[in-house]
């Protein structure tokens, strides 16, 4: 980790989430009802379960934050959890004096069972309640203080579905943010968007579940986050592993990432043209590498791709092992979502912009918003200038 750093807590159905950031600049206006903004994002969703509903989340800002800016000092969130009311018996922190049932049939494509098996414990309740994408709201929250920081030197990252199921999206020339913000599936093609929703219903009506794949997109990153000079300053993987550490994103590329490696070279490069228009002196017209090369961003938005499995419980359950009796038994059920694309777009948002804070901090440093700025401005009006090349 960067000096832009985090740390979540908080059990699926326990009392609250909390997260804790280290390394925010000082002088950065913060409010929680920005943070509520990304909550309330990710909660939307066509295909999330009822429990989206009962959750309403809002972060409250513990400390860290004085008259509505920050302080420099550790930042601290916390997202209660609404359903605790109903958990407190089975979720108590003091012993309950009587025998809890234990869940003992762990259901294939999660934790349960390798979980069980390192922690050395019966119950698969003490490793699903972690496991869980619950701890992803406190994510959102942490992501959207990055976002705020960000805003203030005009980066904006977005995300859209671009397929659920067997269902894909066509690619408009440029996106509406509004209408995708408005799509129960956060789709940007319409007749698309419908096609999913259908899917999802139907996937519902047979108890089964479906993934897909989302688009993030950020832009005004400015040349030079990232370095090639060792491999974990690479831009591009810490950007994969943000998104691989989102549970059920089971692939990333950036740019064209997979379809790259079966075009010839001299179609998969963006090449260099001359511009008299530019802030540079030069012009992409393509920008098949995601506005990542060698480990650097160059000044091109940055645009990813994640698959995302299709949710692993199902309403009509997989095959599993009781593990008390060694027989065959059905999975554990437990209230669960039939498919998450949109919201897990919303998560790739957050954690792209964790990414992109901690480079910028680490490009341009500085204890105070304003000495950040002063800093970043320095350097797009010098290094980033055509003038820059004039004079060498
Ligand atoms: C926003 C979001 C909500 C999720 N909700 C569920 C759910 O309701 N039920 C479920 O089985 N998995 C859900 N998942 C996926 C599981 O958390 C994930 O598949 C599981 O922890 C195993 O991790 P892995 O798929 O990364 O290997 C959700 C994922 C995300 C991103």
């Amino acid at each position: 980790m960067g000096q832009f750093r985090f740390l979540t807590a908080g059990e699926s159905h326990g009392r609250a989430l909390v997260a804790i950031i280290e390394g925010m600049v000082a002088g950065l206006p913060v409010s929680e009802d920005y943070i509520a903004q990304d909550l309330e994002r990710r909660q939307a969703g066509y295909g999330r379960s009822a429990r989206m509903k009962i959750e309403q989340d809002v972060a409250e800002i513990i400390s860290g934050v004085r008259h509505g800016l920050t302080m420099g000092s550790p930042i601290s969130l916390l997202v209660w959890n609404r359903v605790w009311e109903d958990w407190q018996e089975i979720m108590s922190i003091a012993p309950v004096g009587k025998k809890i049932r234990p869940i003992t049939t762990p259901r294939p494509g999660h934790a349960d069972l390798s979980g069980i098996t390192k922690y050395g414990v019966e119950d698969i309740r003490l490793i699903l309640e972690r496991a869980s994408a619950r701890e992803t709201a406190a994510r959102v929250a942490v992501g959207a203080v990055a976002r705020r920081f960000l805003d203030e030197f005009g980066i904006a990252i977005h995300s859209h579905t671009l397929s659920i199921g067997k269902h894909r999206a066509k690619q408009p020339k440029s996106i509406n943010w509004k209408q995708v913000e408005k799509s129960p599936v956060r789709c940007a093609d319409a007749t698309a968007e419908k096609a999913m929703m259908a899917a999802i219903d139907d996937a519902k009506a047979k108890g089964d579940t479906l993934g897909g794949i989302f688009e993030v997109i950020a832009t005004g990153v400015p040349v030079g986050l990232g370095s090639h000079v060792q491999w974990d300053r690479r831009l591009n993987g810490q950007i994969a592993h943000a998104m691989m550490s989102i549970p059920a994103v089971k692939g990333v590329e950036i740019g064209d990432g997979f379809s790259v490696a079966s075009a010839k070279g001299s179609q998969a490069q963006d090449v260099i043209g001359t511009s008299s228009k530019d802030a540079l002196p030069w012009h992409r017209a393509t920008n098949n590498a995601g506005g990542i090369e060698g480990g650097i961003s160059n000044g091109q938005p940055i645009v990813l791709h994640a698959a995302v499995k299709p949710i692993a419980t199902l309403g009509k359950p997989l095959p599993s092992v009781d593990l008390r009796t060694g027989k065959k038994a059905e999975a554990h059920y437990e209230r669960s979502d039939i498919c998450v694309v949109p919201a897990a777009g919303v998560i790739g948002e957050a954690m792209l912009a964790i990414v992109l804070t901690n480079a910028m901090l680490e490009k341009f440093g500085g204890d105070h918003l304003k000495e950040t700025w002063v800093n970043y401005k320095n350097y797009i009006s010098s290094a980033c200038s055509r003038q820059r090349y004039a004079k060498s």
